[in-house]
Parts: C-alpha cells; structure tokens; sequence
C-alpha cells in the first residue's frame, strides 16, 4: 500500500477534484460497511491524493445516514494519514458570510442518533479520546500557511455547529447556536471529526460557506440553487490552496 499525502472529503457542491490525474478508483467493503461511494487516488500537484463525496457522487446520502465510520476507516486502509474535510456551511458569525472560507478550530454537537464511535460493538475496546481540540493543530497550522502562500483569504478559527438536518434550522435554532458561540452551521462536521481522532487520523475542516444561515441574512428562504452557486464561487480558490498545502 503506497502512501497518499492527503485525503479530501467533498460536502455538498463538492462531488469530485478537478485537475486529480491518472485516477484509480477503490471501493472498499470495510468492517463498518459501505462507503458513501468510490474513493478516487490520483496524482494532484505531483502528489498521491485521494477524494471521497461525502455524500455520493450524485448526493444521494443524506447527513444522517452517511457511514462516518466506513469512508474514514476506508481512506485510511488505503494508505492516507491526513484528512481534509470540505464542509459546506451555513454562516451564523459576522465575519462568516456567504462564499467565505473558514478553518475553524472548535465545535460543538446537536446531531443525534448516529453511530458516533468505533467502540459501538459489543466486545470492541471502550475509547475515550481527548477531543478538546477537535482538530489537529499541526494540520490546521499547515492548511492556513499555505492559504496565505496561495494568497486565498482564509477566516482562522471559528465554532462550526454540527446539526442533524436534512433539513435546514429555524430561526430559533440559529438564535441558540449563536448565543453558545458558533460561527458556522452544518450537518456532517460530526461525528466525522470525533471518529477521526479515534482512528489516529489528522483530521482538519475547511469550511466553505454556502448561505447566511436561518434570520442571519435577509428574509428570503435558502435554497440550494443559492448554496451551491456560492460553493461554486468559493472553491475557486480551493486548487491554489491544496497545491500550496501539498507543495509544504
Ligand atoms: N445549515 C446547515 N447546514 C448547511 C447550511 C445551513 O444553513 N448551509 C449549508 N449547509
């Protein structure tokens, strides 16, 4: 098994990497299941890097029943080491408008009812990880250094809240998050993040802000039309970003 300098996870608007070449595709059966989909390696800024959909290639799983635990053992049973998630995001934080790109450095969780762990079967080791600093610091340094070498604006920090969906929040809901410190709203942020650290992975988010989140902008309702045009505008400076931070 060769080694991929990095993994990228898709979120919603992000269904593949332009410029990976001479792609090979893995669809590994893990211990855990299934995975959201194929797992496309390629060569992208002269390095071994793997992309995932989270949400399959044509965004057919919704945040509540994708298998954390399988696309994540699965990408590391292929060699990675290094996750990148790409999380399309809500912005609730004034500085978090739309087409934003944020590395945030805390989060909270409102999910519910997914398997958040790999202790979940009878018989397997109980894990109780330290989770104080959600993502790993040395990732999170090296994702923000080469933003500023790539000269793409990138927010450092932020508390992204992880929410159940698939629907969107109330007005209400929002009120509350923002009143206990988040800045982002999003609904597949966990328990992937949890789930990383009890695999031993580097895991760092880079969130791309897809809409002012519910009664944070103006009165009209969201619609995905909207978040993935914004995803669209956003993720034009994601290839200088992941160049940068595979050439570091
Ligand atoms: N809320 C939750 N998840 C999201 C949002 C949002 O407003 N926008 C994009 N993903």
């Amino acid at each position: 098994m060769q080694d991929i300098a990095l993994a990228i996870i898709g979120g919603t608007g992000l269904y593949a990497l332009a410029d990976l070449q001479d792609v090979e595709t893995h669809q590994p059966v893990t211990r855990y299941g299934a995975l959201s989909g194929p797992v496309r390696i390629g060569t992208f800024a002269g390095r071994r890097v793997a992309f995932l959909a989270r949400h399959g290639e044509g965004h057919s799983v919704p945040p509540h029943r994708i298998n954390y635990r399988a696309n994540l053992a699965a990408l590391q049973a292929l060699g990675a080491r290094r996750v990148l998630a790409l999380n399309t995001v809500g912005g609730i934080g004034d500085a978090f408008g739309p087409r934003v790109l944020a590395c945030p450095d805390q989060l909270i969780d409102y999910t519910w009812g997914r398997i958040s762990t790999l202790c979940e079967e009878e018989g397997t080791d109980v894990l109780h990880v330290d989770f104080g600093e959600p993502y790993t610091a040395t990732l999170r340094v090296d994702i923000l250094d080469a933003a500023r070498k790539a000269g793409v604006a990138l927010v450092d920090g932020g508390c992204y809240g992880a929410t159940q969906g698939p629907r969107l929040e109330t007005r209400a809901e929002i009120t509350r998050m923002r009143r206990d410190g988040c800045d982002l709203v999003g609904m597949t942020g966990m328990p992937e993040a949890a789930l990383a650290r009890e695999l031993g992975l580097d895991y760092a988010c880079l969130a791309i802000v897809g809409n002012w989140a519910a009664g944070c902008g103006d009165d009209a309702a969201i619609t995905i039309a909207e978040v993935i045009a914004n995803v669209d505008v956003a993720t034009g400076g994601l290839s200088p970003l992941l160049e940068a931070l595979l050439a570091g």
